[in-house]
């Protein structure tokens, strides 16, 4: 009961001292007013002062009376709905590579290709890719993509071209540069927004079959295909697809340029003929034919199972609901790649679950113990020939193709696993040449055979390199940045599964795994590069010290014609000598 009347009692002290501070005013007041005119003006102004005050108060309660506007749960309610992925995707465009004019040509060219080498792979065919963009308008293009793959069978063109997140490579491990089912259909959706103008795709699945033409669109709020035009042409091609995307963009040279990565893609890939014609007016209806180095397609890659130690607990319970296995331990056999029956014995064992158990049945404790069992038995790593590097003779011929160098070396390391997953990393270095020494590195960045022209600075390939201790291989190095001096380094990682840090493919995240083997293979082809440029630096030291030695023998033989009193025919003879000692003496 105290405290309010000290809080009164505050109150008052409160307005005594506000009245002694308006007594101070008015003490001071009359002395700056000069007189009685003044005096009646402040008069005056003091009922304004009321009135101001008044507007406050009412401004105050006007301001009090308007409510921030809320909602109850019910009215939320009603505006919750889907979101399809489209709308989703058409809203977060930059996430799919679309951000701007030129780097949405970009990748819709790099998404188009992407598809065609798979195809083509996938069906056994040597690639043929011809890749047309023409300028339309001074932002617009249409870019054609050719390829001489198995075609699309008709009932699948809608469903690939005119939804997103529909494909054959998520759901499989296995190498390949598509894996998520968004790539094409992304670049329609995005043509389709800039210009309104459908997709148009041509495919043909056999010599005796009809090539169809279908012209679609992608209805975004429902994430579904609407087909405006499906006719059965002529095509003098076997079999192949060709896709037309009108769309704005940007065409223009340098790092990011679409003619930067046609000339990666085909340093990557060897195997392919790839024919790009160029929207550049003067040189349009031009070819550039980049010729295939080999007609060996690469190794065949198979699709592989999960291995059971990339498996998160949810992954477990969920691969346990959908299995078709009838018991536990076949699931674990057929389901993940390296469990034999002795393997799946010794988890079940671990786990204290009878192999018999149905895996549909599996409680969430159940499936949580087996998940432990898996991490403590010894279980073989994934196997390797899922994944097929390019190779370290195909790497080094195809630094000779792209640089002018003194060194050249290549290292394709063993394949190893993230997550689970196998990967494999591959690293070539050229140096000297025609390089500039002032200039940092030129990074070629690969991942399953695609160039990776955007966000270096984010990706794991980048921090290796930036990582690895370049001054030990006589390269400058300015730390936490990219080593500086005439050299060009490629690294490539080959996956069944790349992580990318986003859905437009452009960097590799950060596992430490990967980074670790980025960072040995890059060691390797240093150490190699360290040895040849000791020897060169040997040898240019021998070079030097032989010269000088050079200019003064003739000032050697003249001593030696004074002291043995030499004829000049014998002088000649001993400067003749004296020169050959010292090359014999360099060439050793
Ligand atoms: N030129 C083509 N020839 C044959 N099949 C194709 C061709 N282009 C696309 N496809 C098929 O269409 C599917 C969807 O292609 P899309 O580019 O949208 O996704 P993706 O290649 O699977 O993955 P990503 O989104 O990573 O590119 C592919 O998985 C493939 O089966
Ligand atoms: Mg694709």
């Amino acid at each position: 009961m105290a405290k309010p009347k000290k809080k009164k009692s505050a109150g008052k002290k409160k307005s005594g001292a506000k009245k002694k501070k308006a007594g101070a005013r008015k003490k001071v007041a009359p002395r700056k007013a000069a007189g009685k005119k003044k005096a009646a003006r402040k008069k005056k102004a003091a009922p304004k002062k009321k009135t101001t005050a008044k507007k406050k108060a009412t401004g105050k309660r006007a301001k009090a009376k308007k409510k921030r506007p809320t909602s109850s749960a019910d009215e939320m309610a009603e505006k919750q709905r889907d979101i399809s992925v489209s709308e989703f995707f058409a809203k977060n465009r930059h996430l799919l590579g679309f951000d701007n004019p030129s780097k949405a040509l970009l990748t819709t060219v790099k998404e188009g290709v992407d598809n065609a080498l798979d195809a083509c792979e996938e069906a056994g065919v040597v690639p043929e890719i011809r890749i047309e963009i023409q300028q339309l308008a001074e932002s617009r293009f249409r870019v054609a993509l050719e390829d001489n793959g198995p075609g699309i069978v008709r009932e699948q063109v809608p469903k690939i071209f005119g939804r997103l997140l529909y494909g054959s490579k998520f759901h499989r491990l296995r190498q390949s540069r598509g894996q998520q089912g968004i790539g094409i259909s992304a670049a329609g959706m995005y043509g389709l927004l800039t210009t309104g103008k459908p997709v148009k795709i041509l495919t043909k699945t056999g010599k005796r079959k009809q090539a169809h033409e279908f012209e679609l669109v992608i209805d975004t709020q429902k994430n579904k295909p609407q087909v405006k035009r499906d006719v059965v042409v002529k095509w003098p091609k076997h079999h192949g697809t060709r896709v037309e995307i009108e769309l704005e963009g940007h065409y223009r040279g340098g790092q990011h340029s679409v003619d930067n990565y046609i000339r990666q893609i085909s340093l990557a890939n060897p195997h392919a003929q790839i024919t790009y014609v160029p929207p550049v007016a003067e040189e349009h209806g031009a070819e550039h034919v980049f010729p295939r180095v080999t007609k060996k397609l690469p190794a065949h890659t198979d699709e592989i199972q999960p291995h059971p130690y990339g498996i998160e607990l949810g992954v477990l319970m969920q691969m346990f609901r959908d299995t078709e296995s009838r018991n536990l331990a076949s699931c674990l056999r057929n389901d993940f790649s390296r469990v034999s029956p002795r393997v799946a014995a010794e988890i079940c064992e671990r786990a204290g679950i009878s192999p018999k158990r149905r895996p549909g049945e599996m409680r969430r404790e159940e499936a949580d113990s087996i998940y432990k069992a898996i991490k403590q038995t010894r279980i073989m790593s994934p196997p390797t020939d899922c994944i097929a590097p390019i190779g370290e003779d195909l790497i080094l011929a195809a630094l000779k193709a792209e640089v002018k160098a003194d060194f050249y070396s290549a290292v394709t390391r063993r394949p190893t696993i993230y997550r689970g997953n196998p990967f494999l990393v591959e690293v070539g270095l050229a140096y000297g040449g025609e390089m500039h020494s002032d200039d940092s590195a030129l990074l070629y960045r690969y991942a399953n055979r695609v160039p990776l022209q955007y966000q270096q600075g984010a990706c794991a390939i980048t921090r290796a390199v930036s990582a690895t201790n370049w001054k030990s291989y006589l390269v400058q190095h300015p730390k936490g940045a990219l080593p500086v001096g005439p050299l060009l380094v490629m690294v490539h990682i080959a996956s069944v599964w790349v992580p990318f840090t986003s859905e437009s493919k452009d960097a590799v995240a950060q596992y430490p795994e990967i980074i670790k083997e980025f960072r040995f293979a890059l060691q390797e082809c240093g150490r190699k590069m360290t040895t040849y440029l000791r020897k060169q630096k040997r040898a240019a030291e021998e070079a030097k010290k032989a010269a000088y030695i050079e200019k003064y023998i003739p000032q050697v033989a003249i001593g030696l014609q004074e002291i043995l009193s030499l004829g000049d025919r014998e002088t000649g003879k001993l400067t003749h000598k004296l020169t050959d000692v010292l090359e014999r003496s360099r060439k050793l």
